[in-house]
């Protein structure tokens, strides 16, 4: 597409999350840059279960001064394995820790389906779809509208891991969480990229990055760095680190600014059949298959540049 000159182009996003602290910071910074324009948000259940996600995205929206974007709830399990136990980290509300707003508007009476069919539909241009959560609603969006694939830009991603991964030792929770769904995603076409544990495991919110954000000295500042302080813990505890991943956020982060991540055109493929490997990404590396790349999976990221990039989002928000 030609832009006229002096005219930023902006990148028209759906958000498919399941906030999530992470989330959380992936959601603010997509509404605050300047390249992206959050056309709907979409909800799928993951950090904790359908309702919870859905009203901690309207909580997180409401704190930010945005419910003027559409939400919807999408999918509450899997394609097909069984739901699974909400994991703890995220707390009992799957976004504890903070003093967050309760919604001011509520989630759309549409379907997380309807509204992203609608919206891509309606865009001038193809959308770009940002997934933060379990992979179900996207996939179930493939599957219930293959006609509208060539609506989606392409599908940026946190998922997934070339080594280790942190629900079981081979796999990453969102690609864990719904592998079915993952592998639709994966064989879909649509250029994807993949921000998995490889790279998000760098992105880490250390405290005096945290200590940026309560300096804002705004309402969105303080909850920020609550929420960040909470997520903390769990991986003090289970890593050793001295602040959390901010795995969502670079999904996003790396399509407002292409050159944060490293990255390689891998084949990737889902694993769905294995006992001990459910869920695995399994990246092709030396192209063993012969299969064509279908990912830009990231290796490494800029860690300052991606705190500068998050803490001047909260801090647009008062
Ligand atoms: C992913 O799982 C969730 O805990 C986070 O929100 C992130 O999307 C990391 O494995
Ligand atoms: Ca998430």
């Amino acid at each position: 597409m030609r832009y006229a000159a002096g005219v930023t182009p902006t990148r028209p996003l759906i958000l498919d999350c399941d906030p999530g602290h992470d989330d959380a910071v992936a959601l603010a910074l997509a509404l605050a840059r300047p390249e992206l324009r959050v056309l709907a948000v979409t909800t799928v259940a993951g950090n904790a279960g359908l309702d919870r996600t859905t009203r901690n995205a309207l909580r997180v929206l409401t704190l930010l001064g945005r419910t003027d974007v559409p939400v919807a709830a999408g999918a509450d399990r899997p394609i097909v394995r069984e739901p699974w136990a909400p994991v703890g980290f995220h707390g009992e509300s799957g976004l504890d820790g903070a003093d967050l707003p309760e919604p001011a508007v509520p989630a759309l009476s549409v379907t997380a389906l309807e509204l992203a069919t609608t919206t891509l539909r309606a865009a001038a241009e193809p959308v770009t779809i940002v997934a933060t959560g379990p992979l179900t609603n996207v996939a179930l969006l493939l599957r219930a509208a293959p006609g509208l694939a060539g609506r989606i830009a392409e599908i940026s991603l946190m998922g997934g891991s070339l080594s280790q991964g942190n629900t079981t030792a081979s796999a990453e929770f969102n690609i864990w969480a719904d592998p079915e769904a993952a592998e639709i995603v994966f064989e879909s076409g649509i250029p994807i990229r993949m921000a998995g544990l490889d790279v998000t495991h760098q992105a880490l919110m250390l405290p005096p990055d945290i200590a940026r954000l309560d300096g804002l000295g705004t309402r969105a500042g303080r909850v920020f760095a609550d929420l960040m302080r909470f997520f903390a813990v769990h991986h003090r505890e289970r890593y050793g680190w001295d602040g959390p991943p901010i795995h969502d956020a670079v999904a996003v982060a790396w399509l407002a600014d292409p050159d944060l991540v490293r990255s390689e055109r891998l084949r990737v493929d889902v694993e769905t059949a294995g006992i001990h490997t459910r869920g695995r990404t399994v990246a092709d590396r030396e192209g063993l298959s012969g299969r064509p790349a279908n990912a830009d999976v990231g290796l490494d990221i800029d860690r300052e540049r991606l705190i500068d990039l998050v803490v001047d989002a909260v801090g647009s928000f008062r």
